[in-house]
């Protein structure tokens, strides 16, 4: 009993997240990226590992000190992003935080793409990434017990974030307008909200940290209820 008391929420259990944005490569010296800085999802690992979980970080491109003891496995591509998780699967809470291109070069170039002279740009055909949340979100076997989502969006967030948790199947998606004036995207802080099937949430403007303590305490809870 005594003994029991001291243990932190998460002993014993494994959280997996993404983080931080991924590169798809055009041609050996360019790529298309998005603005993700990686703060959430690097804090979440944080969080996590604090609350006693062992944690496995997938993170893209970032800007950021590794987290400490914390096994972080360092992608590009949302390809490797995808892969990287399905082999560091089962997790008991799997948090995709990372902004995912949406979009890569259909045919990557073996050679960086010359200009040609005639002063057209070269058409890039795009073909649509892997979804990684909705992939592990219908998984047979491997779906961990809870799996958070995010959605960032500029507009009509909740509705966005509703048909986001059902066409995913995750537990939860944290919510949050990510427009430019907010200051969100880079910064070091968040409004977020939790919509789940429950109903939806709205918390404070916190701290990225503040936010990941808070995401990581709730779910603890809910593994154990
Ligand atoms: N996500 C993912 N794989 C993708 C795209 C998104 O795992 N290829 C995850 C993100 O990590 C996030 C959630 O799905 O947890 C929502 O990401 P978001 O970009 O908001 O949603 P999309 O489904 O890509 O829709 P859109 O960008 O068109 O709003
Ligand atoms: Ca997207």
């Amino acid at each position: 009993e005594a003994l029991e008391a001291g243990r932190l929420p998460l002993a014993g259990r494994h959280v997996l997240i993404t983080s931080g944005p991924t590169h798809e490569p055009i041609d050996p010296v360019r790529y298309i990226a998005n603005r993700s800085s990686g703060k959430q999802g690097h804090a979440l690992a944080a969080a996590a590992y604090a609350a006693g979980a062992r944690v496995t970080l997938v993170s893209g491109p970032v800007d950021l000190p590794d987290p400490a003891n914390v096994e972080v496995i360092r992608v590009q591509s949302a390809a490797e992003m995808l892969t990287a998780v399905e082999t560091h699967l089962p997790a008991d809470i799997a948090i995709m935080a990372a902004a995912v291109a949406d979009w890569r070069v259909a045919s990557e170039g073996a050679q960086k793409i010359k200009k040609d002279g005639s002063g057209k740009p070269p058409a890039l055909q795009l073909t649509e990434n892997p979804d990684i949340l909705a992939t592990v979100g219908h998984h047979d076997s491997l779906r961990p017990e809870l799996l958070i989502g995010f959605a960032a969006e500029t507009q009509n967030l909740i509705d966005n974030a509703r048909s986001k948790l059902e066409r995913k199947n995750a537990d939860w998606i944290i919510a949050n307008d990510v427009s430019p004036q907010t200051g969100i995207m880079g910064g070091d802080a968040n409004t977020v909200r939790l919509v789940s099937r429950s109903g939806v949430e709205d918390w404070p403007e916190m701290s990225k940290a503040d936010v990941a303590r808070r995401i990581i305490a709730r779910a603890a809870e809910a593994l154990k209820g």
